[in-house]
């Protein structure tokens, strides 16, 4: 399915970090009548009932949506035993109210500069995961805002490879490096912020692509994400932006405009989110 999803474009996740209560269900339920078929949420968005909720009474076949979460046991700290990590990850289950869900993701590494005893608790998170995944109610499991070395980490505890990894990505943090690894481990790399939050829509270069493909600047976004091979992840709760964003698959931008957008890189300095950054892996 994961695989599926990925590789027939366009495929765009739905972002639904601070969206709650019935605003949620609605946004979602206008995402699924619109076509949109991957939602992102995390414990931390509080709002797994909602999308549950929304998928539920959608109508549509369960297999047809992948819905990824993401676990911590607080701000950068993943859980310390197994039982806890279990038991974080089947409360997800419970609180969607589904029989399986299709990706789990460690949300954080964890600080490993702050907290001696990061690498283990990742390393016990991870294999929660992987008993999860073997008892069947998650079908993919994943990483987080992991940096390169964390990546490289996993070879020497996982027993089951990761399948998908969140992680910023658009032309003015590019994370090269880093997706050179995961794409040689064969990772479906989903991309957070791929529209940065809106913050460069008035970037002249950028301006003048979307002009010339008579689309929006976040549009002249998803689709190079989308071009790049990576899943993007976007909020849209204002309807009109969530309908228009599909234009995202209906033009496909020249190699000169990659290139141009690809020049755009500033490193740590160009993240959205650098309190999520583990070193300047950019
Ligand atoms: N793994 C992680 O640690 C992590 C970290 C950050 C984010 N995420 C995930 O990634 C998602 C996206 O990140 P984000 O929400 O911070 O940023 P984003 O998707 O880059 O930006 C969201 C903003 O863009 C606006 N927008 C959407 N489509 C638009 C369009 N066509 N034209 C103009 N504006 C548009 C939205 O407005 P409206 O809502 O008003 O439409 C919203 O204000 C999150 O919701 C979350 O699911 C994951």
């Amino acid at each position: 399915m994961l695989q599926r999803l990925a590789r027939s474009p366009p495929h765009i996740a739905l972002g639904t970090d601070k969206v709650h209560g019935a605003s949620c269900v609605q946004y979602i339920r206008q995402g699924l009548d619109a076509g949109y078929r991957m939602i992102d949420t995390a414990q931390v968005y509080n709002n797994e009932e909602e999308i549950g909720k929304a998928v539920r009474s959608s109508g549509i076949p369960r297999n047809q949506i992948f819905i990824t979460t993401k676990i911590a046991s607080g701000f950068r700290k993943n859980p310390s035993t197994l039982k806890e990590a279990l038991d974080s990850v089947q409360g997800s289950v419970r609180r969607l109210g589904l029989d399986y869900v299709d990706a789990v993701l460690i949300h954080h590494p964890g600080d490993d500069a702050a907290n001696g005893s990061a690498a283990l608790c990742r390393r016990t998170t991870w294999e929660a995961l992987e008993q999860s995944k073997i008892a069947g109610y998650v079908k993919e499991i994943g990483i987080s805002n992991f940096n390169a070395a964390h990546v490289a980490e996993m070879r020497q505890y996982a027993k089951l490879r990761p399948s998908l990894i969140q992680m910023e990505i658009h032309p003015w943090y590019q994370r090269s490096e880093l997706v050179r690894l995961c794409r040689k481990e064969g990772l479906t790399i989903q991309a957070y912020a791929a529209i940065t939050q809106n913050k460069h829509a008035q970037d002249t270069e950028l301006l003048d692509m979307a002009a010339r493909y008579n689309v929006s600047t976040a549009h002249v976004l998803l689709r190079y994400s989308l071009q790049e091979g990576h899943v993007p992840i976007v909020k849209a709760t204002n309807l009109d932006h969530l309908l228009s964003n599909k234009r995202a698959g209906s033009f496909v931008l020249s190699e000169e405009d990659m290139l141009i957008l690809g020049s755009k890189h500033k490193g740590i300095e160009g993240s959205i989110f650098p309190w999520l950054a583990t070193n300047a892996d950019g």
